[in-house]
């Protein structure tokens, strides 16, 4: 099983270039999508789930180009959208229902896997309940449950974690490990400690090119030795900011103390700390782009 991203760009009207010859192999396993605001993230899952097409480039899956024969991989997809809205109407088991015909699936059988799903994602004591009166967690829930309904080889989730509590958020990533084995799940979001206990690999985009696909443990290596920390008087951080790539200040009663991502140690008096995914991220962003 492979999904195959081979130069693929994406020009909006307007002239917005949102992707730049993106070139990803995927197979199965849990891959992070990385990146800030408007870095692309959608336009890429979009692209993947076949509901918009690239300027240039081809996606291949297991061999077949999904240009002309988009029907292989819908078979097999999930997807949950960024901007997945449900009707508040309907409860949950009613809304499972609409989305599994709307994919063509019904029967006895689908009705017992609806239920298998509530059961899943904990919205069994729910399930009889209008979504209009669902919390932000909860549909998220539900969003994840209609994406499982054909218990798809590929499942693309566009941000999952948004507006989910700690505990929910905690829940959803050992959610994705149960799912993961035999499939691909992408999932993006802009928060990395989302994704640095459950991704296999993460794969970082901004402005609309990749810039890295790599296991954490080898971000992490990419940054070893390149962390310091420094303590300096308050005043001195406007110009910190403008010589440093930060990744994080802590004030203490002789100054601010300062996480730096640097090649060679920014003062003389830097020591050296563990380095984080984060300051990986950093680095990356900070180093590759542009270049
Ligand atoms: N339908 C559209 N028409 C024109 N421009 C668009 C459209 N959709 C997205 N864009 C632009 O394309 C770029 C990439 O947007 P995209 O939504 O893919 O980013 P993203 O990484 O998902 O961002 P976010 O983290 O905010 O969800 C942005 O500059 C955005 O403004
Ligand atoms: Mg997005």
């Amino acid at each position: 099983m492979i999904l195959e991203i081979n130069q693929i760009s994406k020009q909006y009207k307007g002239n917005v270039r949102a992707l730049q010859d993106i070139n990803l192999q995927l197979k199965p396993g849990i891959i992070g999508l990385l990146g800030p605001n408007g870095a692309g993230k959608s336009t890429l899952m979009r692209i993947l789930a076949t509901i918009l097409q690239p300027t240039t480039g081809t996606v291949i899956w297991n061999g077949i180009d999904i240009r002309r024969n988009p029907d292989e991989l819908r078979r097999t997809l999930g997807y949950l959208p960024q901007d997945f809205g449900v009707y508040p109407h309907l409860n949950a088991i009613e809304f499972l229902e609409y989305a599994a015909a709307l994919k063509g699936l019904g029967g006895r059988l689908m009705k017992a896997r609806i239920l298998e799903l509530l059961e899943l994602l904990n919205l069994h004591h729910d399930r009889k309940r209008p979504l209009g009166g669902f919390s932000g967690g909860m549909r998220q829930r539900i969003g994840i449950a209609q994406a499982l309904l054909n218990d798809p080889k590929l499942l693309i989730i566009d941000e999952p974690t948004v507006g989910l509590d700690p505990e929910e958020r905690m829940r959803l990533r050992n959610l994705l490990t149960d799912l993961s084995g035999d499939r691909i799940i992408l999932f993006s979001t802009h928060i990395i400690s989302d994704i640095e206990a459950v991704s296999d690999q993460i794969a970082i985009i901004t402005k609309g090119r990749l810039l890295t696909k790599a296991d954490p443990a080898l971000l992490l290596r990419k940054v070893q030795g390149r962390v310091w920390s420094v303590t300096i008087p308050d005043q001195e951080i406007q110009e910190a900011r403008m010589r440093w790539t930060i990744s994080g200040t802590v004030r203490r009663e002789d100054g601010l103390q300062l996480r730096i991502v640097s090649d060679n140690p920014p003062l003389p008096h830097a020591i050296a700390v563990p380095p984080s995914l984060e300051d990986a991220y950093l680095y990356v962003r900070a180093f590759q782009e542009g270049a």
